[in-house]
């Protein structure tokens, strides 16, 4: 027998969940947050602004340019960029980061405080990532300045991992967990901190264990996929981002910490757009590209794990929580209706290529 109901899918949450013989075909939730973006600038932007507002009410807007965001006035410059790439009808909010360099004065930051548009400053190790060569060369050379994120009480948002070259690519998060983070936290106990895009059970059990202070994102690809996605059969570039694929365990404790309930665990897509020839070549670039479907993998996801009741919360509650920014009032909807993703997308002269590309997406935006 076939049952069309609409139901709360818990008392606890705004989800309605339309179902068919207990499948559920619509959902209806908060419209959810992104809380660690990176947008790019210039050309390219019409195409990434454009996936993210549509799904997206806010965004934390990574800082590592090419020459990076460095201070607020190059923030609020870069805000208005992205603004002026909105498409009509769509309200969207930017939530500008500062690039934490051992330049960073307390005027600056002062500053950045008072110009209200700062939601958190973001460490990059020096050579650890994409656009990494301005970050930090000794973590504890800027404790002064973590000193003065607390005492400001600005959200310190990390790329926790160690850029040591003798330090085995599968290691370096947990290294720097035990080697600086621990520390950090020792040593700041009131700072907000968020481990932006964890890969591990280690990092799992590292934020569990630390003070309400602490929190973590976590990436679509990362609950995705594990490390035999990207290498068995061959090498596939577009899988390939930092923090890198883990063993298929450590993508297990990560969907356990997503769909648990826990506030500390909250959506980042860490979406990641590059050059389609930057990625295929004989040394590519990291980062995935996933905000042109990032919610509706996120559901995918979710809704295997038999946990589409904990989707709302993860993507719009627990992260404007932890900013201490209120929830949205917007809905979003989303209907379970394949759609298969298209092979490239524009990306100024050049093009992307996004995640699952040419291949199905079981969740529909329903707009
Ligand atoms: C990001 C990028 O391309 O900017 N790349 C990635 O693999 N995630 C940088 C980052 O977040 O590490
Ligand atoms: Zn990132």
């Amino acid at each position: 027998m076939t049952t069309s109901t609409i139901l709360s899918i818990d008392n606890s949450s705004n989800t309605y969940a339309n179902k068919i013989n207990n499948i559920v075909t619509k959902l209806t939730m908060t419209r959810p947050d992104d809380w660690h973006l990176h947008l790019r600038d210039g050309a390219v932007l019409p195409t990434t602004v454009r996936h993210s507002v549509q799904r997206f009410a806010r965004a934390i807007i990574m800082p590592n340019l090419k020459s990076p965001i460095v201070n607020t006035d190059q923030a609020q410059a870069y805000q208005k960029r992205i603004l002026q790439a909105l498409p009509t009808h769509y309200n969207f909010k930017p939530l500008m980061t500062l690039y934490l360099t051992d330049q960073l004065t307390t005027t600056e930051l002062q500053k950045a405080v008072a110009s209200g548009i700062i939601y958190a400053v973001k460490l990059y190790p020096s050579g650890v990532t994409t656009n990494s060569a301005s970050g930090i060369k000794s973590i504890e050379s800027i404790y002064p300045i973590f000193e003065t994120l607390q005492r400001l009480d600005v959200p310190l948002s990390i790329h926790a991992e160690v850029s040591d070259p003798q330090i085995d690519i599968f290691d370096r998060e947990k290294v720097f967990l035990e080697d600086y983070l621990g520390k950090i936290i020792k040593s700041f106990p009131e700072l907000r901190i968020i481990i932006e895009h964890i890969t591990t059970s280690q990092a799992v059990d590292f934020v569990k264990e630390a003070s309400t202070q602490v929190a973590a994102t976590i990436t679509i690809q990362h609950l995705l996929y594990n490390r035999n996605a990207m290498l068995l059969g061959g090498i596939r570039p577009h899988l390939y981002c930092l923090p890198i694929l883990k063993r298929a365990h450590h993508q297990q404790a990560l969907l356990t910490a997503a769909i648990s309930g826990n506030p500390k665990f909250f959506l980042g897509t860490d979406s990641a757009p590059h050059a389609q020839s930057t990625k295929e070549c004989s040394c590519g670039c990291a980062g995935c590209y996933t905000a042109h479907a990032a919610i509706e993998l996120y559901a995918e996801v979710f809704e295997q794990a038999g946990a589409l009741d904990k989707l709302e919360a993860f993507a719009a509650f627990y992260g404007a929580d932890f900013y201490r920014l209120p929830h949205n009032q917007e809905r979003l909807q989303l209907v379970k209706a394949a759609w298969t993703v298209p092979d490239a997308y524009s990306f100024g002269a050049n093009q992307v290529i996004p995640l699952r590309a040419g291949e199905k997406v079981t969740w529909k935006l329903d707009c």
